[in-house]
């Protein structure tokens, strides 16, 4: 989703702006632009496309080295207008001394328009976003109200989700940050201010930040900055933190792609989310204890979130009731937040978000906070929304995600996810002191990651045999059906190859109508209770000609047999099985993205984290 980066200080904002622009490239966009506020006079330079393009357009328009004051710098993501030069932010005011830039969507911008229209002011973009900038000048150019003040006259008059950043040329040494729903981090270092949507953008410059909590404004004036408040003129506490993300989260490395780098990630990440909450037969969750007798006791569980979280939530699911025997209801955060729902005060409501700002989830957490529920957050971003609207929580410590297409995260939420299951199952008393010794003890089991890593050339060829595919199944059983969603899913984002996950039986109710001999079905194959049907569903898509990749831990002859490919990967417990087959479809999905020479870490269209609804 678009992305925010801006500074005020004595250096030249170009360089700062244009690699905080690279930081957030991660997050999707399909415009940006810069604005540069410097001897009272702003410099705006736009382009659609990437930000390198940007920064080619100001070096040779000789702009690069010298603005030396404010500016303000975006990545757009299209919602209102086309992702053209003239959509793309910073936008001005009619008068020219308003710039701003904004995430969000300004839900009455078509009254506003209409009113600011019949008081003669001209509009050059289709966006929302002009409407709000346009409305700060309308209020500054009557001439009552300052800067400040007509920041906060014009945000009370607007409904919907925005973080923005303000400058104007009439008050430059003046720069305003607000927020409501969509988040913004302020960077302080001396006589520094840096501002980010995320803190991407600030981590080199910075690690003392302030997260803006909604309905608050940062006014940084000269080298002074207060927080105030949207709604009126007060001074609020400046809490700042020290953050702990490394810059090397924010580098490639020896990777060609953010993606690659973190799939191998994960033989540290799974082991970092389990670190110290794992221990012998004991599982410790301390970001839950202050609510964990409610927790315990609790009727019902439900899981809500968006995407691959949700996949992560269907693992959950089957943990929780499998160890603790508690139902647990798994929806998608858009419905939960819409749909009649029968949370209550005897409720656990569980959020899985790898952001932490995802709007919908954090709709979904609101309405469990307003019904009572205790509202766990399952996140990855300490600080984020997620982390702060939840009750308690637990984070996955798998470090900064770059790669749209979520990897790191999904298998740092199932570990987390699993570790709860057994402590809810402890607490439950529906598991003894030996299983849960043995369910723990998966230390060697983690060191199999490296084994599927190595046979990465394997998978690799494996993939590009079927990278030109039009339509591909994934099929799985239990634990194994939401990885063949987020297998599917993970294909579908970065190689454009339409992909269905299915549980390997409802194939039969449908898909199977799809099957020809152009059709790949990837089938993952644990040696479990559902082996044998396993192997039915297989021999009836090859009975239908239908081309067979399996992904499994048995070496029994007959599946090599059924197979056009086969990825051994090594036997394991049936947790571990789901971590390491879900490891290969990424780098199944990965190679075939690779093979088509497509961005995988920016898919077209995709977002990584999605603030609007
Ligand atoms: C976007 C991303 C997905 C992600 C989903 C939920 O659609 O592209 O990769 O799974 O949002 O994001 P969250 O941050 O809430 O886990």
């Amino acid at each position: 989703m678009c992305g925010i980066v801006a500074y005020k200080g004595p250096k030249n904002c170009y360089p700062i702006l244009i690699d905080g622009l690279h930081r957030l490239e991660y997050r999707g966009y399909d415009s940006a632009g810069i604005a540069c506020l410097s001897d009272e006079k702003i410099t705006i330079t736009k382009r659609s496309g990437k930000v390198i393009q940007l920064e080619h357009g100001l070096k040779v328009n000789g702009k690069y080295e010298n603005c030396n004051g404010s500016g303000i710098a975006h990545t757009r993501w299209a919602t209102h207008g086309k992702p053209n030069q003239i959509n793309a932010h910073p936008h001005k005011d009619d008068s020219g001394n308003i710039v701003l830039v904004h995430n969000g969507i300004i839900e009455n911008y078509d009254p506003i328009k209409k009113f600011l229209k019949s008081k003669k002011i001209k509009f050059k973009s289709e966006t929302d976003t002009e409407v709000l900038v346009q409305l700060i000048g309308y209020f500054f150019n009557k001439g009552k109200l300052n800067f400040e003040q007509s920041v906060r006259a014009a945000l009370q008059r607007v409904d919907g989700a925005y973080g923005i950043v303000v400058l104007n040329k009439k008050e430059p040494d003046v720069m305003i940050a607000a927020r409501k729903g969509s988040p913004l981090v302020l960077g302080i270092k001396d006589n520094e201010f840096f501002i980010g949507s995320d803190v991407s953008p600030i981590i080199k410059h910075t690690q003392q930040i302030i997260y803006l909590e909604d309905s608050q404004m940062a006014v940084m004036k000269s080298e002074e900055y207060k927080i105030t408040s949207i709604d009126k003129d007060v001074s609020l506490p400046k809490k700042v933190e020290k953050i702990d993300f490394k810059i090397d989260d924010y580098d490639k490395g020896k990777f060609k792609y953010f993606m690659h780098k973190e799939i191998h990630e994960q033989i540290h990440t799974i082991r970092n989310t389990i670190t110290g909450r794992a221990k012998k037969d004991r599982v410790y969750l301390n970001g839950l204890m202050e609510y964990w007798t409610q927790i315990k006791e609790a009727d019902k569980i439900f899981i809500t979130a968006c995407g691959t979280s949700w996949h992560a939530g269907l693992i959950g699911k089957n943990l929780i009731e499998r160890f603790a025997e508690v139902p647990v209801h798994v929806e998608y955060a858009s419905e939960f937040r819409y749909n009649k729902t029968l949370v209550d005060n005897k409720s656990v409501v569980i959020a899985i978000s790898q952001s932490g700002e995802t709007a919908d989830t954090l709709a979904a957490i609101k309405k469990a906070n307003e019904y009572g529920a205790i509202t766990v957050g399952v996140c990855n971003v300490a600080g984020s929304s997620v982390a702060r609207e939840t009750n308690c929580g637990i984070f996955t410590r798998c470090g900064h995600e770059v790669g749209v297409a979520s990897t790191k995260a999904f298998t740092a939420q199932v570990s987390v996810l699993y570790l709860l299951a057994l402590k809810l199952a402890d607490s439950n008393d529906t598991i003894n002191r030996s299983s849960m010794k043995a369910h723990l003890d998966f230390d060697d089991s983690i060191n199999k990651i490296k084994s599927i890593l190595k046979k990465e050339n394997e998978i690799r060829k494996v993939a590009l045999k079927y990278k030109n595919a039009k339509d591909f199944l994934y099929l799985g059983r239990g634990l194994n059906f939401p990885v063949a969603l987020e297998g599917a899913l993970k294909l579908k984002e970065i190689s454009y190859i339409h992909a269905e996950g299915y549980p390997a039986a409802e194939m039969k109710h449908g898909p199977i109508a799809l099957v020809d001999k152009d059709m790949p079905n990837l089938f993952i194959v644990p040696k479990d209770k559902t082996y044998d049907k396993i192997i039915s569903n297989i021999e009836e898509i090859k009975s239908r000609k239908g081309k067979i990749i399996i992904v499994t831990d048995s070496r029994d002859k007959i599946l090599k047999s059924l197979a056009n490919d086969l990825i051994l990967i090594p036997k394991t417990n049936h947790y571990m099985f789901c971590q390491l087959a879900t490891i290969v479809l990424q780098l199944f999905a990965y190679y075939i993205a690779v093979g088509k020479k497509l961005n995988v870490d920016q898919p077209r269209n995709l977002a990584k984290s999605v603030t609007v609804e």
